[in-house]
């Protein structure tokens, strides 16, 4: 009870900032919460979101939740759980299909999005546009970086920019906004400035630890290279310390025995 007690706390306040930096334009209260990490954090959210939703009077909420279950994936039932509890969309990264109900699962529920990068094949949506409480259009959109990636994905900037062309703001679309998920904070960044004045919202997942570097960009699109992670902070990103300061320490990637 205390871990979920603290992950209450630290979760949701790391985001609070960040909310802060609505699209002023359109008027719209825009909360993301950066990536879910385990049962803590779910029932934080479980919890906490529908009330969130009133007091902060929010029109939309994003919830990056790649790392829902377990740490890695999402299932069904958990997503369910975090859209009932108030998400509108739920976006994932490049753990997407960790969990092998998603690949079905995705095509049943529009409200999840995977990376627009992710393989050729995948099943699901990289990007889709949502009403939100008042009826106006957002565009949501994620993909995933290349920088120190454990795996190669296809050029994140032709695929952000096509989306963008095709839902320019105060066109089809009201707001939109771009989870850029990755690594190096300098691709990040780069997206940031690719999509500035072209998008509301540009804000970086995966690393799970929240940078300080929240502004507006010069042609208007609020930005942050990190939103950090809804989870415990007594922990290695979210995870049980335990095991990964093992690796670390020791060099080793399996313990003996
Ligand atoms: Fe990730």
């Amino acid at each position: 009870m205390g871990e979920l007690r603290h992950a209450k706390v630290v979760g949701l306040n790391a985001h609070l900032h960040f909310w802060g930096m609505r699209h002023r334009a359109v008027g719209m209260r825009i909360l993301f919460l950066g990536d879910v990490v385990g049962r803590a954090a779910r029932a934080a959210i479980v919890s906490q979101l529908s009330d969130l939703r009133q007091a902060w009077k929010l029109d939309f909420v994003v919830v990056n939740a790649e790392n829902a279950t377990s740490g890695a994936g999402l299932n069904a039932a958990h997503a369910k759980a975090i859209l009932e509890a108030g998400a509108d969309c739920i976006t994932l990264g490049d753990h997407a299909f960790d969990q092998k109900e998603m690949m079905t699962f995705i095509e049943s529920e529009p409200r999840i999005i995977r990376p627009l990068n992710y393989a050729k094949s995948a099943p699901g949506r990289g990007a889709r546009i949502f009403s939100d409480t008042r009826g106006r259009k957002i565009l949501v959109a994620q993909v995933l970086g290349q920088v120190f990636m454990k795996r190669p994905f296809d050029d994140p900037f032709s695929a952000v920019d096509q989306v963008l062309r095709s839902h320019p703001l105060g066109g089809s679309v009201q707001a939109s906004l771009i989870d850029v998920h990755c690594e190096a904070t300098s691709e990040k960044m780069g997206m940031g400035h690719f999509c500035d004045g072209r998008a509301s919202v540009v804000v970086g997942t995966h690393t799970h630890v929240p940078t300080g570097d929240a502004m507006i960009l010069p042609a208007g699109t609020a930005y942050q290279s990190d939103a950090g992670m809804c989870g415990d902070y007594n922990s290695v990103i979210g995870m049980e310390k335990t095991e990964p300061m093992r690796r670390f320490i020791t060099g080793m990637a399996c313990s003996e025995g």
